[in-house]
């Protein structure tokens, strides 16, 4: 595959998308629908599991189906002590505490929780990096949250104070957050919020690639976007929050309201924040997850387990522009520890993964060869997708 011929605006934007990146907390939340993963994994209770963690919610609503093992790995070492911190308040903390922290995004007494119950079971890089942003956790300004924090954080903290700017706007949106019926919520979206949301302003923000880098978008991801819809990313976002609000329930939708709102409900929220599941994870289910900093490929190479069953998140995105040898690499990994019936998703702006086609692996066969795709499985489960922003949502099964 050749490598993406990169403008100087091109190389200018990977190297302020890497300079973030590597230096932040980039996912404060997984923006990605765990409910339609289960049912396209498919869990069972002897799977292995290979999970990109991100935010590491994901990571936990797949322990609640109590597989065998999780390998909840990512390059970002913020993005595990993220995770660690969440394993350690299951551990240590009780559950109004837990929900206070991860629920509203802030505790009153979250200086001496993290001081006398968590801070002695995290990795020292956590601890390093916890000591220093354990203040996202405390409310210093009114209605502050851990969830207007970190690179996509800041992006939901930006909207918010521009809906200070619009309160007709604002309450249009509260609202349609508080819509007991699809077609209430419909109708309030359509008249109310619809029309005075979408204007020149917004679509100038969300076509900038600052934008797009905080929210963890990485050029090639934005161009592929733009090259796929005829208005642009702001098009783009634009149908999928007109499906969003117009299609799906938005009293269970906990990912666009968490950053409407700057927090989650007792019931909207991810699975790891209801009472009973917190519950069966301190309980033990936790226990099966086991945390790495490190590429998927360095994982894989550098262990003898098999794994049944693989999630990828949308990170062949990033990789498949600029990396395609590490991404053939990260494949013949994949192909080297997959059982016989190992399966794998994965999410991407393309509607098709063609970036596949060009993969080689070592034995010379191509990757797309190795994989039998269920498009109408996801198809079928891509329109109950509560999150919506990714053109394509992949399930295959790697073949011998
Ligand atoms: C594209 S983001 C996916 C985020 C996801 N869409 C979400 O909303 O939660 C990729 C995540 O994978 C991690 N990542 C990217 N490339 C990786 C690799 N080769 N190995 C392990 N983690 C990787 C990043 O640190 C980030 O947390």
């Amino acid at each position: 595959m050749a490598k993406h011929a990169q403008s100087l605006i091109d190389r200018l934007d990977q190297k302020v998308f890497d300079a973030i990146y590597s230096r932040s907390l980039v996912y404060n939340t997984c923006w990605e629908d765990p409910a339609v993963d289960r049912l396209a994994l498919a869990l069972r209770p002897h799977d292995r599991m290979l999970v990109i963690a991100s935010a590491g919610c994901n990571v936990l609503d797949y322990a609640l189906v109590a597989p065998a093992v999780i390998h909840a790995v990512d390059a970002n070492p913020r993005q595990t002590a993220l995770l660690e911190l969440k394993l350690a308040g299951i551990r240590q903390l009780e559950f109004e505490d837990f929900f206070a922290v991860f629920g509203d995004g802030h505790h009153p007494r979250f200086g001496s929780l993290y001081r006398e119950l968590l801070r002695a079971h995290l990795s020292p890089f956590a601890r390093d990096y916890w000591d220093r942003h354990g203040h996202w956790f405390c409310e210093i300004d009114p209605g502050d949250s851990f969830y207007y924090h970190g690179l996509s954080g800041t992006v939901a903290r930006g909207f918010r104070a521009y809906l200070r700017l619009r309160p007709a706007l604002r309450s249009a949106i509260e609202t349609l957050l508080e819509s007991s019926s699809l077609e209430h919520q419909c109708r309030i979206y359509d008249r109310d919020v619809r029309p005075q949301l979408w204007g020149n302003g917004l679509n100038w923000v969300l076509s900038r690639q600052l934008t797009m880098s905080m929210l963890g978008v990485p050029h090639p991801q934005k161009k592929e976007v733009e090259r796929q819809h005829e208005r642009g990313v702001a098009g783009f976002v634009r149908e999928a929050v007109d499906y969003v609000f117009r299609s799906l329930p938005v009293r269970t939708n906990y990912f666009w309201t968490l950053y409407l709102r700057g927090r989650y409900s007792a019931d909207c929220c991810p699975e790891y924040l209801r009472p009973e599941n917190f519950s069966a994870l301190k309980r033990g289910l936790a226990d099966r997850i086991e945390v790495h900093t490190c590429t998927v490929t360095e994982f894989l190479q550098g262990t003898r387990e098999r794994i049944s069953r693989f999630v990828l998140l949308d990170h062949m995105d990033w990789m498949s522009s600029y990396y395609p040898e590490a991404l053939a690499e990260e494949w013949d990994a994949i192909c080297e520890r997959a059982t016989a019936d190992a399966r794998v998703i994965f999410r991407s702006a393309r509607r098709e993964p063609d970036y596949l086609d060009a993969l080689r692996l070592v034995d010379g066969r191509a990757v797309r060869d190795r994989l039998q795709f269920h498009e109408e499985l996801s198809a079928a489960l891509q329109v109950r997708d509560r999150v919506h922003t990714y053109a394509g949502f992949h399930i295959a099964d790697i073949r011998a």
